[in-house]
């Protein structure tokens, strides 16, 4: 068992899913959580310094909270933190949290319904000649690589950025400001994207404020001049026939810049992990064979789970899995242990393209929230693996993988790769 799971005492589960470093070896997480499923599926969490919770580890749990939206609210504190985090993000006067993720009911409804025809299968399908100019680009950077390369910093991360800030409308040169943005949001607890910051809390607070003007910008410009973009849809959008409130639209602007590509380039970064351990039984096979491809997307998006959990809040008292759940009481959807549920998957601990199961992953959540995204996140790894099949003819680790540390969204942030290509 890796060190920074080992930090996490046997009587100290509940550290498993809020402490970042818990996430930094996937394999060490997942034999503790295993346990916890067996023992206490549905495992209450009092621990110094954060309002009690019920951490939700089985498939069936977490589908059935995730699909009742009317007893089960997001609220503004979807992400589990320390009281003090948020006490102190209260006190900042940084606009409480208004992304979708964070929306309710109707006003959720409404405030989705503004771009998800830009989601749906026959839109994303129209973006696909793009998706795949893209996948060739970073193929190409990757044969101009020489045969080895940090396949996680130098080929995922750009790649799922770059196809969705060009949906996005956001030039290129600012990708390095959006990825600040995500780092901020995502994986400030990782003291590689700390920066200056003293702790997470006042990192994301940072990023966040800083991105009030450049979406102000954003919001004038594409107004003036309206483009065939994801910006202009957002600077546009109206709700019951009017124009978005101006912090509801900076939250959209957040979310749409954010959610898209961490999470997208850790299932890329994650699944070629397992592909390059065995690629003569795992990544060729599946070669010019469209129907494995989608298999094995499905399957890297399982294995690696990167969005971590969100909390979920009953509006009346509630019972889970037969445990009795107060009013105001809150659970915690821990994605990457339903994905791993022995009552699911056969043998959840082996990485397999080819398993039947694949498609009951929970990975994009469920119910009025499931990811907006997922139909994008889908094709990016389908492109990205058609490629990498049929290109790579030699591909092994060159070195240790190393994971992001982030209780809410984490994978693998470094692959050293070395390989030979057509
Ligand atoms: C493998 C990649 C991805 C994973 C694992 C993932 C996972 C998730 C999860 C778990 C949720 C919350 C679902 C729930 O509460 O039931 C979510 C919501 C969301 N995702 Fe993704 N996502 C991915 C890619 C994307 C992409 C490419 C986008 C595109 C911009 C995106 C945009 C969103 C948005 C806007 C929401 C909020 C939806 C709502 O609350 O109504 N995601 N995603």
């Amino acid at each position: 068992m890796s060190a920074a799971v080992d930090t996490v005492a046997a009587d100290d589960r509940g550290a498993l899913f809020r402490t970042a470093s818990a996430w930094a070896d996937m394999d060490a997480w997942h034999r503790r959580v295993a346990e916890i499923r067996r023992t206490a599926p549905i495992l209450r969490v009092d621990d110094p310094g954060y309002a009690p919770f019920w951490a939700l580890t089985r498939h069936a749990d977490v589908l059935a909270v995730s699909r009742d939206n009317t007893i089960w609210h997001n609220t503004p504190r979807a992400v589990l933190g320390p009281d003090e985090d948020w006490d102190r993000m209260l006190a900042s006067g940084m606009p409480l949290p208004a992304t979708l993720v964070h929306l309710d009911g109707t006003k959720h409804r409404t405030h989705r319904a503004v771009t998800n025809d830009w989601f749906k299968p026959a839109a994303v399908r129209h973006r696909q000649p793009r998706i795949e100019e893209l996948a060739d680009l970073y193929v190409e950077r990757m044969r101009a690589l020489g045969g080895r390369c940090d396949f996680a910093e130098d080929i995922a991360k750009p790649y799922t950025l770059r196809v969705i800030m060009d949906i996005y409308g956001v030039p290129e040169e600012d990708e390095p400001l959006m990825m600040d943005l995500t780092q901020g949001i995502f994986g400030a607890a990782d003291p590689e994207y700390l920066g200056t910051a003293e702790d997470p809390g006042q990192r994301m607070t940072a990023a966040v404020m800083r991105f009030v003007q450049y979406f102000k910008e954003l919001t004038a410009d594409r107004r003036a001049c309206p483009a065939d973009d994801l910006a202009t849809v957002i600077a546009t959008g109206q709700v019951d026939g009017a124009p978005m409130g101006d912090i509801e639209q900076l939250w959209y602007y957040i979310i749409v810049a954010t959610a898209g590509h961490d999470t997208t380039s850790y299932a890329l970064s994650g699944g070629m992990e397992q592909l390059a351990r065995d690629p003569a039984a795992l990544l060729f096979p599946l070669a010019d064979d469209e129907a494995a491809i989608v298999n094995a997307a499905e399957e890297c998006i399982r294995w690696t789970s990167p969005v971590r959990h969100f909390m979920r809040y009953a509006t009346v008292p509630a019972s889970v899995g037969g445990v009795e759940i107060p009013e105001g009481g809150r659970v915690l959807l821990s994605y990457p242990s339903a994905n791993r549920d022995e009552q699911v998957f056969r043998d959840p601990h082996v990485f397999s393209p080819t398993r039947a199961d694949a498609t009951q992953q929970l990975a994009f959540g469920g119910g009025a929230h499931f990811c907006l995204g997922a139909q994008f996140a889908r094709r990016e790894l389908r492109t990205m693996l058609t490629r990498l099949s049929r290109e790579l003819t030699h591909v092994e680790l060159a070195g240790t993988p190393e994971w992001s540390r982030s209780h809410f969204v984490s994978g693998v942030k470094h692959l050293p790769l070395s390989y030979r290509m057509r």
